[in-house]
């Protein structure tokens, strides 16, 4: 089958193998390789039941020298880590994650989009509780499987700006619950709102804090900054995943020059940034022209086209990340 690597989605493509093991009496097991798609489970799995679950989403993108680099691999893996313990998963030390990521990608490198396709291979690590329990308690048996695919921009739109509704009639996570943990509950619990915003034409929900409504939270699957006098200003809040290309692009904009603000947000600040935006491993940097209040229809609007900020700090990931700009900060990793 031919791929068209320009015009690929965000969405599942079958490659050619997967890796997984097994926990049991608390000692992972050997990792296997698997040519299949499916995976045999206790139908009383505490996964399935009890949502005993955590998964990660990484990146690899092949460099014009035609070396195949990963992104930041050992904080995906620490993530994983709490996530695990978070909800009470065996935890993956962080050298079979990366085992597991390493031979999953080596294996499937026919699926490394080309270099200056855009698209790049997604990685999702997989953490579950696969032994059989009724009552509600931590499995005594986990499955850890690592798959990948060749995936396209998240947002259709790519690089160019998306409008994002606020939504005061759901919450994702609770202050104290597991918002700040990648378990899938989050994302059962962010299908609805994203439902509606995406049957009013929004690309995704911008989530308030749960309590009192008043600060920015997550933004979609992604985590929100705002830019303005020469800061990069990103929410800190309890019930947000601390996202791995938020701690990057920080990074990124104290190399600019730039100040930075990990900080609760207000939402009346909104009025006061230049540049707005989500990003994540999907949705790298995806700006935002447009915010909408569904409860008093307040519109917030931004610049139609990307901001200079966003564009300097987009372009200069992704040259770190398929090795056109030297990794001055040692976030790469070349698969060998
Ligand atoms: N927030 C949520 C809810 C996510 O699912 C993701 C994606 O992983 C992010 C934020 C961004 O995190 P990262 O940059 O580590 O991918
Ligand atoms: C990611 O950015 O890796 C995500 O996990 C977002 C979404 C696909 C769940």
């Amino acid at each position: 089958m031919e791929i068209n690597w320009e015009n690929l989605p965000f969405s599942y493509l079958k490659t050619d193998y997967n890796v997984r093991t097994y926990n049991r009496n608390g000692k992972w097991g050997e990792l296997e390789i698997s040519s299949s798609e499916y995976i045999n489970i206790h139908m009383a799995a505490t996964g399935l039941h009890y949502g005993q679950e955590s998964f990660e989403g990484l990146k690899a993108f092949m460099g014009k020298d035609g070396k195949v680099r990963v992104f930041r691999w050992e904080e995906n893996a620490k993530r994983m880590q709490s996530s695990a313990q978070g909800i009470k998963l065996a935890e993956v030390p962080a050298e079979l994650f990366k085992e597991a990521i390493l031979k999953a990608i080596k294996l499937n490198k026919r699926f490394v989009p080309p270099y200056g396709s855009g698209a790049s291979l997604y990685i999702r690590p997989l953490l579950f509780g696969s032994g059989a329990e009724v009552g509600v308690k931590p499995s005594s048996e986990y499955l850890f499987l690592v798959f990948v695919t060749p995936v396209g921009p998240y947002f259709k739109e790519g690089f160019k700006p998306v409008d994002f509704l606020i939504t005061r009639e759901f919450d994702r996570a609770a202050p104290l619950g597991t918002g700040k943990y990648k378990v899938g509950g989050n994302y059962a619990a962010s299908l609805i709102p994203m439902e509606k915003a995406h049957n009013l034409g929004f690309a995704n929900v911008l989530f308030l804090d749960a309590k009192e409504k008043k600060y920015i939270d997550e933004c979609g699957p992604a985590n929100f900054f705002g830019i303005k006098n020469n800061t990069y200003i990103t929410p800190q809040s309890s019930s947000i995943l601390p996202s791995i290309t938020n701690m990057s692009l920080i990074k990124l904009a104290e190399s600019f020059g730039m100040k930075t603000e990990r900080r609760a947000v207000p939402l009346e600040e909104l009025e006061t940034f230049d540049e707005v935006g989500a990003c994540g491993t999907a949705a790298v940097i995806s700006p935002i022209k447009r915010i909408v209040d569904d409860v008093s229809n307040k519109e917030y609007l931004f610049g139609n086209e990307p901001g200079p900020i966003s564009t300097k700090l987009y372009q200069k990931l992704q040259r770190i990340q398929t090795g056109d700009e030297p990794d001055e900060f040692g976030w790469v990793t070349i698969v060998e």
